[in-house]
């Protein structure tokens, strides 16, 4: 870890560490990736300020998200089986880095660790699903959430079906993945993560595990996303659950309001790092249009292309109260687990710090366009 200076570079140890498929499964997007692409680009597109003498030898990253205070403005963004980058425990190991680092950390619905699991290991955790066919599980993970104090769900919108994964299918992958000379290739060249993957915990959705009529295999899992959700089962949600809501996946100045109407406490302007609809507007292009529509009724956090700490600020500028972090995340956990995930948190923190002092802030929470050199946002 020692010579790995930004994200950029662990995602490079990830790249090394990871058979190809289960590395192209983390840093792919769907169909041309023109999305994932944009999430990334508009980031750096923009400019700070820079400001000079203005004493910032005392500086403050510290803030709250949904009420929950936050060593810096960040949070782990829900990924479904991560557990499978370090040992069927990714989950935990980044779970403990993120508390170590003093922000939240989300799981997933989709992880390979269940919500029990990650508690028992670290305490309560913010959660996240989607709103499912099967209504009853949704209201047990609503009742699990419940009993593990989960202080915040997150209830993801933006996955109610499936884009292609193009680099899935070029590397004629499935899951489980089918044994053909290539793929033997591509696993047997990284035995430290398979020796790891086959002495470590059974790879499985262990939340939905015996809580289905059917077994919890991917096939059936992936049946339960439900393309005919509307906004009248957030208003369900909303009143089932007493505590913070997230809704993450708006984009739209018109979704914004409606889920401000139906009582979301933020939003997070997502568009699932473009694993879905490609071709949608980027995060941070789309972020000034929620802010406005918001209004100041609830936070808006970001996800989708943040990299850096220059990053964060950038969103801060336009108005997020906090960034919640994808793939940054993923790259670090692959590369060296726990120790991989505070590689990656202390980074961001890092270039944070110093963006925070050279655009003559001492305050994060003080940022503002006042920070950005003009430009089209
Ligand atoms: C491998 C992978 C799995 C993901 N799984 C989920 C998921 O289960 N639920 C969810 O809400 N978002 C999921 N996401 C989306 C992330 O929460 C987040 O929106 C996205 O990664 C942000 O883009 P970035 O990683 O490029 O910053 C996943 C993303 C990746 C890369």
């Amino acid at each position: 870890m020692d010579r790995i200076a930004t994200i950029a570079d662990l995602r490079e140890a990830a790249r090394r560490a990871l058979p190809r498929p289960v590395f192209d499964f983390i840093d792919g997007a769907a169909f041309d990736e023109v999305t994932l692409r944009a999430n990334r680009d508009d980031f750096r597109r923009l400019r700070f300020r820079q400001r000079v003498l203005q004493d910032v030898s005392s500086r403050s990253l510290a803030t709250t998200m949904v009420g929950q205070p936050v060593s810096m403005p960040a949070a782990i963004s829900p990924t479904g089986l991560s557990g499978v980058l370090w040992g069927g425990n990714g989950e935990i190991h980044a779970a403990r880095a993120a508390k170590a680092a003093g922000i939240p950390f989300t799981l997933g619905m989709m992880s390979v660790c269940s919500l029990e699991e990650v508690t028992a290991a670290v305490g309560p955790v913010w959660f996240q699903f989607s709103i499912l066919k099967d209504r009853g599980l949704v209201r047990s993970f609503v009742e699990r959430a419940t009993d593990a104090k989960s202080p915040v769900l997150v209830l993801t919108t933006t996955w109610t079906v499936s884009g292609l994964q193009s680099r899935m299918v070029r590397n004629g992958m499935s899951l489980p993945p089918k044994m053909t000379p290539r793929t033997i290739y591509d696993f047997a060249s990284r035995p430290r993560w398979v020796l790891r993957t086959l002495t470590g915990k059974k790879v499985a959705f262990h939340n939905f595990e015996g809580r289905m009529q059917v077994p919890a295999t991917l096939p059936n899992v992936g049946a339960q996303l439900d393309a005919s959700v509307t906004w009248k089962d957030l208003d369900w949600l909303r009143g089932i659950w007493p505590g913070k809501l997230v809704v993450k996946g708006v984009c739209d100045r018109e979704d914004a309001r409606l889920a401000m109407d139906s009582g979301a406490d933020a939003v997070s302007v997502s568009n699932h790092g473009g694993n879905h609809l490609d071709s949608a507007a980027s995060t941070i292009s789309a972020l000034p249009g929620v802010v406005e529509a918001v209004d100041g009724r609830g936070e808006v956090f970001i996800d989708g292309g943040v990299r850096s700490g220059q990053d964060v600020l950038k969103a801060l500028a336009l108005g997020a109260r906090g960034c919640l972090l994808g793939r940054a995340h993923l790259y670090g956990l692959a590369a060296g687990g726990e120790t991989g995930v505070a590689k990656a948190l202390s980074i961001i923190r890092n270039e944070l710090d110093v963006s925070v002092a050279l655009t003559g802030l001492t305050d994060v929470r003080d940022a503002s366009r006042q920070i950005l050199w003009p430009s089209d946002f």
